[in-house]
């Protein structure tokens, strides 16, 4: 048995920033991770970070709080305004911080921070690092882990948390490396273990964003909140649907139909490419569906970048034009890129409060995999990098203040049980010949989940997807394993992976299903208006073994009244 007295699960932005807040405080912490750090998903964000530094000569008044009237009105209301805030606020000693830790912002022509346009910001807010801003921030961060003695379990899957429904006393995970399933003793665990991308088909998502870790804290009792409201990302590149970055847009590249129309003019008539992501995703949707799409990859519109000219394009989008060429042999600084909308973020996840602090006392979660929450029913781009060092930071200081100074309460029996029964439940799955094939169900849950639960959603379709979701439940008892190798046995990590990812499917299409309203990324073609009087409210999913039993809380209005968005 490891012991350590906390145990981030989770290697990307959030996890990193978060471990290295408790190491700094004189924590004993560790890193446990699927991948080698810097090889988290966080280092495929291109566009940028937020933060209300006003250091553009456009942005001389911006401030938190007017970054935070966006981030709420971005979130169709649905955001607690209160913990917005706290983002908000944070957001520029977060950001000088990494500064100040070597991240290689762009510049200003004086030497500040450069600062970008983003969709739904009323000023150039969003910091950069040409298009590789994420890369950059892990890299500075695992640096920081680095200096800091961190230590990293490298290519471990957290399996379970261990709780006696008091406290959570430790988790149980497997070692990739040689298949063994081990105890880990910890006092507190913070989750950051990012998006759940793979559940869709289309996706910008890396194939370890299966979001299964949110099953892992589901069955250990917490809810998961609003995982209905899931964010479809306009600009990704036909077939594999990597993503183009908004920065594209923000750099002044336009979208068009093939009309030739700057089809934006319809839909947004001010904010035009720079609208909200709900709003831009669901306007090229709509191109394609009325006809007014290319026919490539099912369906696409062009993002024109051609204007900018040649050396602004390899100046601030080197990254993206890279991608276009080797995923489409388009080079735009010369021709359109061929882009459609692709699941690219979730909303809801493991519900928390503004510390990061979930009801299971010493369970943390910060970043994408948590709902704190600040996004509501759409986020913003920019302010997901933001949210990682922010509530990395609190979910941290939160974290090691609940286990400094004291003895440690871990309760080994419980950890041993906990322990005992996922290495049975392992086992079977090793063991098993049943019938049913991994690569079907996934399959057959990916399809489902983009086709049915997407940009536009209704009663009936949502239903089907329940019920196939259902179905896949009742196949998944008979999964078969095909490799029965214990090192590096992938077939098995999938495999467990998919259990977590149809909880968290479930719990996704429960909370679209009940929710007879449109709101921010939640667009329902059979209610197609914003229902504040019936619907302004988080949705809670229970874990039962019937499903996901739902219940709702409040959303915490303070100085912004819910109005109607326009752009
Ligand atoms: O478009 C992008 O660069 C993505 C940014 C984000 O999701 O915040």
């Amino acid at each position: 048995m490891m012991k350590h007295q906390v145990i981030v699960v989770g290697g990307g932005l959030a996890g990193l920033r978060a471990a290295v807040e408790t190491a700094m405080l004189g924590v004993d912490t560790a890193v446990l991770s699927l991948l080698y750090p810097v090889r988290s998903h966080s280092g495929a964000a291109q566009g940028g970070i937020n933060g209300a530094l006003a250091n553009m000569e456009e942005c001389k008044d911006d401030s938190p709080a007017k970054h935070a009237y966006d981030t709420i009105k971005g979130s169709d209301f649905m955001a607690d305004q209160d913990c917005a805030e706290i983002m908000t606020t944070d957001a520029p000693a977060r950001i000088y911080e990494l500064e100040h830790w070597g991240v290689p912002f762009s510049r200003t022509a004086d030497g500040r921070i450069a600062q970008r346009p983003f969709g739904g910001a009323g000023y150039p807010r969003t910091c950069y690092a040409a298009d590789k801003t994420g890369l950059y921030i892990l890299h500075t961060l695992n640096e920081q882990a680095v200096k800091h003695g961190i230590k990293v379990y490298n290519e471990w899957a957290a399996i379970a948390v261990a709780s006696d429904g008091t406290a959570s006393h430790g988790l149980v995970a497997l070692n990739l490396q040689t298949g063994e399933i081990e105890s880990f003793a910890a006092d507190a665990i913070i989750f950051a273990t990012g998006g759940a991308g793979r559940i869709f088909r289309r996706t910008s998502n890396a194939m370890q964003s299966t979001g299964y870790c949110l099953g892992v804290a589901y069955k250990a009792g917490v809810p998961l909140k609003d995982m209905e409201f899931v964010q479809f990302h306009p600009t990704t590149i036909v077939g594999t649907n990597i993503l183009m970055s908004e920065a594209a847009r923000g750099e002044g590249g336009y979208l068009v139909n093939n009309q030739g129309e700057r089809f934006m003019a319809r839909y947004a008539a001010k904010a035009m490419e720079l609208a909200p992501r709900d709003i831009v995703s669901r306007s090229i949707q709509t191109e394609i569906n009325e006809g007014r799409g290319f026919p490539e990859g099912g369906g696409c519109v062009h993002l024109d970048l051609r204007h900018l000219g040649r050396e602004k394009i390899l100046e601030r989008l080197p990254g993206i034009r890279d991608l276009a060429i080797s995923f489409l042999g388009i080079d735009c600084i010369e021709k359109p890129i061929w882009v459609q909308p692709g699941q690219h973020f979730i909303m809801g996840g493991i519900d928390t409060d503004k510390d990061g602090a979930t009801i299971l006392p010493g369970l943390y979660a910060a970043g994408e995999c948590a709902a704190v929450s600040v996004h509501g029913a759409n986020r913003l781009g920019g302010n997901s990098l933001l949210e990682c060092v922010v509530m990395g930071q609190r979910s941290g200081a939160a974290a090691a203040q609940y286990v400094k100074g004291k003895a440690s309460a871990v309760k080994e029996a419980v950890l041993a049980d906990a322990a005992k029964k996922a290495t049975a439940e392992v086992e079977a799955l090793l063991n098993s010949e049943g019938k049913e094939r991994l690569v079907n169900l996934r399959d057959r849950m990916a399809d489902t989940m983009t086709n049915h639960i997407g940009i536009y959603r209704e009663e009936k379709a949502m239903k089907e997807a329940l019920a196939t979701l259902q179905e896949l439940r009742v196949c998944y008892r008979q999964i078969g394993v095909d490799a029965k190798t214990r090192k590096f046995n992938l077939d098995l990590l999938r495999t467990i992976e998919l259990g977590g990812m149809l909880d968290a499917a479930e719990a996704m299409a429960a909370g679209a299903l009940a929710r007879q309203e449109s709101r921010g990324a939640h667009s329902r073609l059979d209610f197609k208006t914003r229902d504040d009087a019936n619907w302004l409210k988080h949705t809670l999913a229970h874990h039962t073994p019937d499903g996901a039993r739902l219940e709702y809380e409040p959303v915490t209005i303070t100085k912004w009244q819910p109005e109607e968005r326009k752009y």
